[in-house]
């Protein structure tokens, strides 16, 4: 058998087709709907909707599906426990894969048809934001409260924290960063989630694996960093200096760079936008003036590099005044939604992925 050619980090590998997203000269399309669009125009659950059922759903689907994901909030009392007894000091996001993956012990869906896999990915939708939310408590000494419902789902995600209903400017900045970090074809986390999908795992399986994926510095976990990186500065001067010298030796900034996007993330824009205004408001301007001094100098360096999504996120979290240890458990809250939709298209033409690799290690040598 010959040999392909050896692409590091598979890059520009086409590893297999989807019809739910894709990018199109530099824009992001869910399902051929532009992101721009989407954020302007639909809430988290329609886009959702569209990306588990393929359209974008009629007022009485979408009643239904809120209906659904409503009915599905509330955990198992013996996840609950589990929770409880995770050390204080586990991150966020190493409580949401075990959360997960408990909670996957008292699945309320039966079947593996196409429709039930959707019902239980709605369900993982539930699971994801009231493990969050019970956790977010318990390390705050409060108890879990029960959703309200017919909240949209960022709000809906915010009452569950706070226990109570979250200011108008906090509930459409989350919804719109859910929108935004919906889905985005063969990322890491998806490709992991599709690549245990093949095997014929169950649905439970392939997102804990995607937590595992998303939760790397290199993936989401760069909002956390991005916002860790930016409050490590005093003045812009400081972080303007920081920046030049790791760019000089050839370093890494936080929330910069994309494998895909090499002219900028769209989403980046989207959410920029409305970060510089949150912080206007919040008469944060200092943090603004950071967030420029780290920004400038790599955008403007000979061979560019532009901030992706996860740069102006990790300050609009920030801003809303969330812990840093939320913010990647929260682009798992909307992301699961990608994941579960690739998961269902994986196993509606499927054939388990395994590839080759260019072996590197000793020639065949007697045992001694
Ligand atoms: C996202 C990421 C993993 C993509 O990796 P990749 O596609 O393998 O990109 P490469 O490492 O090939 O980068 C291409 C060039 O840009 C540089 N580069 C990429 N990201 C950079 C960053 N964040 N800071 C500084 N330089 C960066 C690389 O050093 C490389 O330079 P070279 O051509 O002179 O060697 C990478 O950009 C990164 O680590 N970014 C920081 C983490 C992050 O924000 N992740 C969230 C992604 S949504």
């Amino acid at each position: 058998m010959s040999m392909g050619e050896f692409k590091p980090g598979l890059e520009g590998v086409i590893a297999g087709q989807t019809d739910i997203c894709c990018v199109d000269q530099g824009k992001l399309l869910y399902r051929g709907y532009p992101i721009a669009e989407l954020a302007e125009k639909a809430s988290f659950t329609q886009v959702a909707h569209l990306l588990l059922y393929g359209e974008l759903p009629t007022e009485s689907q979408h009643a239904e599906f809120v209906s659904m994901l409503d009915g599905f909030h509330g955990l198992a009392p013996g996840v609950i426990e589990a929770i409880r007894r995770i050390p204080k000091q586990a991150p966020m996001m190493d409580v949401l894969r075990t959360g997960v993956s408990m909670a996957g012990h008292f699945d309320p869906v039966a079947g593996a048809s196409p429709e039930d896999l959707r019902r239980r990915a709605v369900w993982l939708l539930a699971v994801c934001s009231d493990v969050v939310a019970t956790r977010f408590r318990l390390i705050n000494g409060k108890e879990p409260v029960p959703p309200r419902p017919g909240l949209p789902h960022a709000a809906q995600i915010l009452y569950m924290c706070h226990g109570s209903p979250p200011d108008d400017t906090s509930a459409r900045l989350l919804e719109l960063t859910l929108i935004l970090y919906a889905e985005h074809d063969f990322n890491a986390s998806t490709f992991a989630c599709r690549v245990i999908g093949s095997t014929e795992s169950d649905m439970v399986s392939s997102v804990v694996g995607a937590i595992g994926a998303l939760k790397g510095p290199l993936h989401g976990g760069a909002n956390e960093k991005a916002m860790e990186l930016i409050l490590q500065f005093k003045s812009a001067q400081e972080a303007d200096a920081w920046v030049r010298d790791v760019l000089a030796r050839k370093g890494k900034v936080m929330g910069f760079g994309h494998r895909v996007y090499k002219h900028g993330d769209h989403r980046a824009h989207i959410l920029e936008r409305e970060m510089r205004q949150l912080a206007k408001e919040k008469g944060r301007q200092d943090l603004v003036a950071i967030y420029d001094a780290i920004k400038d100098p790599i955008v403007n360096k000979d061979k560019p590099i532009y901030p992706n999504v996860d740069y102006p996120c990790g300050l609009t979290y920030y801003l809303m005044d969330l812990p840093l240890d939320l913010y990647t458990p929260l682009f798992v809250c909307s992301r699961v939604s990608g994941w579960c939709a690739h998961y269902i298209e994986q196993q509606t033409d499927n054939r388990i992925y395994r590839p080759l690799s260019h072996y590197t290690g000793p020639a065949v040598r007697p045992v001694p």
